[in-house]
């Protein structure tokens, strides 16, 4: 193999730079050209290619975000969009590709696989919902993220008597949620894989303050039952008093903008470095992820379109440690 091709895809995470950089300079130290795919699969489609030499990627690392860029595309979901695809890369001379990215990505990693075209896939979304990898590229920034803002809104929710609910990203998934609400100290935690009624986070809330808490916090997952704005709609319009003011802020995108942690740039090099040297050995069909502190190849078909929650033990820990 003489060049490969690297792209990230989906939602950015914070990471995503460090794995570019150690897949390309990999590659080079084996004498195989780096290619990066700029916008995901959708210029990938288009043929949008700029050679990464170990220079292009240097001044990278400490960066959030992809400085490949990223999209989501509809097209590529299409046999005539995936073979326009496999058909600029081979224009190109391009015999590998490596995608870092989530569910979707990977989705769209075996497909080009089954379709006879090598591919690699790195583990890589803020959601930490892939099979194949305990942690996932980008989590751990996020969860420091919101972690800080659950920190900041402690400190202004005391000075106040007020009770936050705080709104945190995951998809369909509690992981970041969960976590958060057990570092951040949360009275009450909602996650998707767990329907959690306003009944239920009223009484948390209303006890909390029963018992002399100065403040309350709610880490509710976008993807719960009720998120936060139905929540604060559901105690508007039952004006239920749970002692505290209550007042709501989402993270979102917040969340996914930070500069990478240590963590994260230690796993996007290895995972990067894996990747594009199990690509030039000839591997493919395989992503590349993190179980039990080493790395791991996991098919992508046992990859692609399954989801994981997070250890819902860990909901109990949540609920006994929130006196
Ligand atoms: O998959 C990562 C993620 O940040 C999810 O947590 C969130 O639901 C989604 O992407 C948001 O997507 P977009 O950036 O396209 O709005």
């Amino acid at each position: 193999m003489k060049s490969i091709a690297i792209l990230t895809s989906g939602g950015d995470a914070p990471g995503m730079n460090a794995a570019i950089r150690a897949t390309a300079r990999s590659a080079y130290e084996m004498g195989v050209k780096a290619y990066g795919v700029q916008e995901g699969y959708k210029g990938l489609m288009e043929g949008k290619f700029i050679e990464l030499s170990p220079r292009e990627v240097g001044g990278i690392l400490q960066r959030g975000g992809t400085f490949l860029g990223s999209a989501r595309s509809p097209e590529f979901k299409e046999e005539e969009g995936r073979l326009r695809a496999i058909h600029q890369m081979e224009k190109a001379g391009i015999g590998g590709l490596v995608v870092i990215g989530g569910n979707g990505s990977q989705t769209g990693a075996k497909t080009l696989t089954d379709m006879g075209f090598p591919v690699m896939g790195v583990a890589s979304t803020i959601d930490n919902d892939l099979v194949g990898s305990d942690i996932t590229l980008g989590v751990d920034t996020a969860l420091n993220v919101a972690l800080e803002s659950i920190d900041r809104l402690k400190v202004t929710a005391m000075s106040h008597h007020r009770a936050f609910i705080v709104e945190v990203m995951g998809r369909d998934c509690g992981y970041l949620a969960l976590m958060a609400a057990i570092a951040g100290g949360a009275e009450a935690v909602a996650i998707p894989e767990v329907d959690t009624d306003p009944e239920t986070i009223a009484f948390l809330l209303h006890e909390g303050w029963d018992r002399g808490k100065r403040n309350g916090i709610v880490v509710v997952a976008e993807g719960a039952k009720y998120d936060a704005e139905a929540l604060m709609a559901w105690f508007k319009e039952n004006k239920t008093n749970v002692g505290f003011e209550l007042r709501a802020v989402t993270l979102g995108h917040v969340q996914r903008g930070g500069a990478p942690t240590a963590f994260d740039r230690i796993m996007g090099s290895e995972l990067g470095a894996r990747a594009a040297q199990e690509l030039v050995r000839g591997n493919k069909g395989q992503l590349v992820g993190k179980i039990g502190g080493k790395i791991r190849l996991t098919p992508l078909a046992e990859v692609a379109g399954i989801t994981k929650g997070p250890d819902l033990e860990l909901l109990k820990l949540a609920g006994a440690l929130a006196l």
